[in-house]
């Protein structure tokens, strides 16, 4: 049985590739695209074919405005505090996390650029007709989270991208990429954020940004590139513009595994629903999820009535075994939005691992806990 809820943290089990390959990457070393002797060429493809298939999954055909990075975190700095700010006004989604709302503060303290938030619905996915009405040449970037990590949303991507024309858009898909699909080409993003070991399945340390136009952000590091090393200055080509130093070519290899493991869902999208519609009726639990299930990924919260959240995920754990992620979840904004700040909620995020039965099993323990307290 899978018992670890905490997916949308970090993902667990990995699928096999992903050791598999990392070991591969151990028995002959080597670094990336700094030489021309065997070793190097080797892993200079494996890292190149990991950008591709990086493209693959969110529908881009420009494989090069993949740049490597630390993490999802990594990626929106990189391009939140590269960008030029003219009009000093970004708006943002209602579900942000702190990996943005933390730049804009300081994006705020340092150079007075204000925020304003999408019109949206009580569970925070964006209003559209509401939206429409928004004067999106005002602002100099958009900014929103894919998929909630707090509730789970998906937010309309591509009809939002629609209404804000030639206004820049930056998706934040740390907790979307490998969940929902993303088509960054067809939606015309111009930038998006990822982390490659959550939904993806892949080792820590991995993340990218999709950038469409790279002279939208200067580089946050400059440095080596192993290409036009006679000059002092940053290449302008992508990827080296924004991957100066050695990447994590462990980490990348991992990575690699992770997208060619083709793993598909072990439990039925169905019994996922029916299970959120059964947690609705426990009167001890206030569910946070998505009012339509058309926009709910397999992420959610629930926020116990009358008990604290630290107890709940205690009693998960401690009597089912069950691991869970409460408090805050790096969301204070979507904690705001759904009325759960300060308390916070428990978190429940699934993988491609889980089963039906696991799924029923997760059911029998929050039924017993309602029960005993009804
Ligand atoms: C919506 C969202 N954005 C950004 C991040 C940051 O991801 P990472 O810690 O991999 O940089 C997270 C991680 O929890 C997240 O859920």
């Amino acid at each position: 049985m899978n018992l670890y809820f905490d997916n949308s943290s970090t993902s667990f089990p990995k699928p096999e590739g992903v050791s598999q390959s990392i070991n591969e990457y151990f028995s002959h070393g080597g670094t990336y695209g700094r030489a021309a002797y065997n070793r190097v060429i080797e892993v200079s493809r494996k890292v190149e074919s990991t950008r591709s298939l990086l493209a693959n999954l969110i529908g881009t055909s420009l494989a090069p405005n993949v740049v490597f990075t630390s993490n999802a975190t990594h990626a929106i700095n990189l391009f939140i505090r590269g960008m030029r700010y003219p009009k000093k006004k970004v708006i943002i989604s209602p579900l942000e996390h702190n990996a943005v709302c933390r730049p804009l503060q300081y994006l705020f303290q340092t150079a007075g650029v204000g925020v304003d938030t999408f019109p949206h619905h009580p569970d925070g996915r964006i209003d559209i007709q509401k939206a429409a009405k928004v004067n999106f040449a005002s602002y100099d970037l958009g900014i929103i989270n894919h998929v909630s990590n707090v509730n789970g949303v998906i937010q309309p991507i591509k009809e939002i991208k629609r209404l804000m024309g030639n206004t820049p858009l930056l998706v934040d898909a740390s907790q979307s990429a490998g969940r929902v699909e993303i088509r960054a080409d067809e939606w015309k993003l111009d930038a998006l954020a990822l982390t490659g070991h959550k939904g993806i399945m892949g080792p820590t340390g991995t993340g990218a940004l999709f950038i469409r136009n790279p002279d939208m952000a200067d580089p946050l590091i400059f440095g080596g590139t192993g290409s036009n090393s006679e000059s002092y200055l940053q290449p302008i080509d992508l990827p080296d513009r924004f991957e100066a130093g050695t990447p994590n070519i462990v980490g990348i290899y991992g990575l690699w595994g992770a997208l060619s493991s083709g793993m598909g869902y072990s439990f039925k999208r169905e019994h996922f629903v029916e299970l959120l519609h059964e947690i609705s009726t426990f009167s001890s639990f206030k569910l946070l999820a998505a009012d339509d299930t058309d926009f709910q990924s397999d992420v959610f919260s629930i926020k116990p009535l009358g008990m604290e959240v630290s107890e709940l995920a205690r009693i998960l754990f401690e009597k089912f075994s069950v691991e869970t992620r409460s408090g805050l979840h790096c969301a204070p904004l979507a904690h705001r939005t759904l009325g759960t700040f300060t308390t916070g909620a428990v978190r429940f995020s699934l993988s491609k691992f889980h089963t039906d039965n696991d799924l029923d099993y997760l059911h029998s323990c929050l039924k017993k806990i309602d029960e005993g307290r009804s």
